[in-house]
């Protein structure tokens, strides 16, 4: 037997209207905001990756599914979904049209890490992007989408934000880590004293227990801040408290992904362990530069869907099940199958959920798997049901039977 690859999952056919419940709510709020959906390839050239992500993240130095194609060509799986709309909004000249560019995604994506709860190697995303405003305006609507999807779905999930400033004053907070880790160099684990060099932020980032204990008093970018930057994370606070979404302020919060800027934001779940954030993002303004685009401002965020099922399941959300049959066709022989079939087909094409049986089981065992899919009627058709024209309806609630005649099955079943 091949087994499946670590880290990934089946959605059985029992369980998959959770996932397309999370999904409708997911496009129902996208609607309400005005997002249009966006669809990329599930694969990217690894440049796109390297250059967008970055090259200290640990998702570009250690998770990414990259192979040669037989064209040669470096091809990756993509991780995330922020670094391909970048670069079709890029491509397709998204930023002449109408702006702000208000997108949403529903995508695989893919990271080579270690499997625990909640930790998958292909995991689903709800991702939003926004493109072309500055205003902290747009980084508090972006919030609110977030907040408003993990309402729908009945969560209570508490938000933590941040601002990581811009690359004014990033410079100086850079300095002001550097001269903080500089004696602790020692204790830091090899990657780190790489990150010390290459950009010190991501030593924030590391879930070393040696670093973590380093990290613990390092200096905070809230500090920091130029006076733009602290004047755009005020209003967006203010935003917040407008539109009446509770947050908390967390200056570790440096995301695992180098594009951002200014605002960040996570919300974190107690219920489900370790892997507690089930949404990410924030503000990142330089990466259509960094992809050879224009300078634009934008901002946005992802949530994983199986950690918002997970959580769900956990708070003891109740997801509606799916509609059943409304009537199974039962034949009893030859002839009166083929007249269930018949019969199916005429109510299908009426917008009538119907079933038949086609495994050439008796009426009995028909009976016990129509109960089985929870059909409302059973629909017999036995040899004198065929001379006369009619089936025995059977109410599989009341348990009562009532005669209809072929002609008149549609009707019966609409009303
Ligand atoms: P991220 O924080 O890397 O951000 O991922 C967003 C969410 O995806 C996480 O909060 C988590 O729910 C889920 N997730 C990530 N990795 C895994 C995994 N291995 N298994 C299961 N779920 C996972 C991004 O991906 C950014 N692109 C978000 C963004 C969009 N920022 C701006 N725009």
């Amino acid at each position: 037997m091949i087994n499946i690859p670590k880290g990934t999952k089946d959605v059985l056919p029992q369980d998959s209207y959770k996932w397309q419940y999370v999904e409708s709510v997911a496009r129902e709020v996208a609607t309400l905001f005005n997002l249009k959906e966006i669809r990329t390839p599930t694969f990217e050239h690894t440049e796109l990756f390297n250059r967008g992500v970055g090259e200290t993240t640990d998702v570009v130095t250690k998770e990414m599914y990259t192979f040669k194609d037989k064209g040669d060509r470096s091809i990756t799986l993509k991780p995330e979904g922020t670094a391909g709309v970048g670069r079709s909004y890029i491509e397709n000249g998204l930023g002449n049209g109408a702006l702000p560019a208000k997108m949403y995604y529903l995508i695989p994506a893919f990271r080579y890490e270690r499997p625990q709860a909640g930790r998958l190697r292909e995991f689903h995303q709800f991702g939003v992007e926004v493109y072309g405003a500055s205003s902290a305006q747009t980084d508090a609507e972006t919030i609110l989408i977030a907040d408003t999807l993990l309402k729908k779905l009945g969560l209570q999930i508490k938000l933590y934000i941040n601002s990581i400033g811009c690359p004014t004053c990033r410079a100086a907070y850079n300095q002001a880590l550097k001269d903080y880790f500089h004696p602790h160099l020692g204790a830091l684990c090899g990657d780190c004293r790489t990150r010390f060099e290459k950009n010190p932020l991501r030593l924030l980032d590391c879930k070393e227990e040696g670093c973590k204990a380093v990290n613990k008093d390092a200096p905070k970018i809230l500090d920091y801040l130029c006076e733009d930057c602290a004047a755009h994370f005020e209003e967006v606070k203010s935003c917040l408290a407008l539109a009446g979404v509770d947050y908390e302020i967390d200056p570790r919060i440096v995301r695992g992904l180098d594009y951002y800027t200014r605002t960040v934001f996570e919300f974190v779940s107690t219920s489900i362990g370790a892997q507690g954030t089930v949404c990410g993002g924030g503000r990142y303004d330089g990466l259509i530069e960094q992809l050879g685009g224009k300078p634009t401002p934008a901002v946005g965020f992802a949530a994983g869907i199986e950690r918002l099922l997970m959580v769900m399941e956990q708070s003891g959300v109740v997801i509606p099940e799916p509609i059943k049959p409304t009537v199974y066709l039962a034949g009893m022989d030859g002839d009166c199958r083929k007249k269930a079939f018949e019969l199916a087909t005429i109510l299908r094409n009426h917008g009538v959920i119907a079933e038949v049986d086609l495994m050439e089981r008796s009426l009995k065992a028909q009976f016990k798997y129509a109960d089985k899919l929870g059909a409302k009627y059973v629909a017999v058709i036995g040899g004198n049901e065929l001379e006369e024209g009619r089936a025995n309806v059977k109410s599989m609630e009341t348990g009562e039977s009532v005669p209809v005649a072929f002609g008149e099955i549609v009707e019966y079943f609409l009303n």
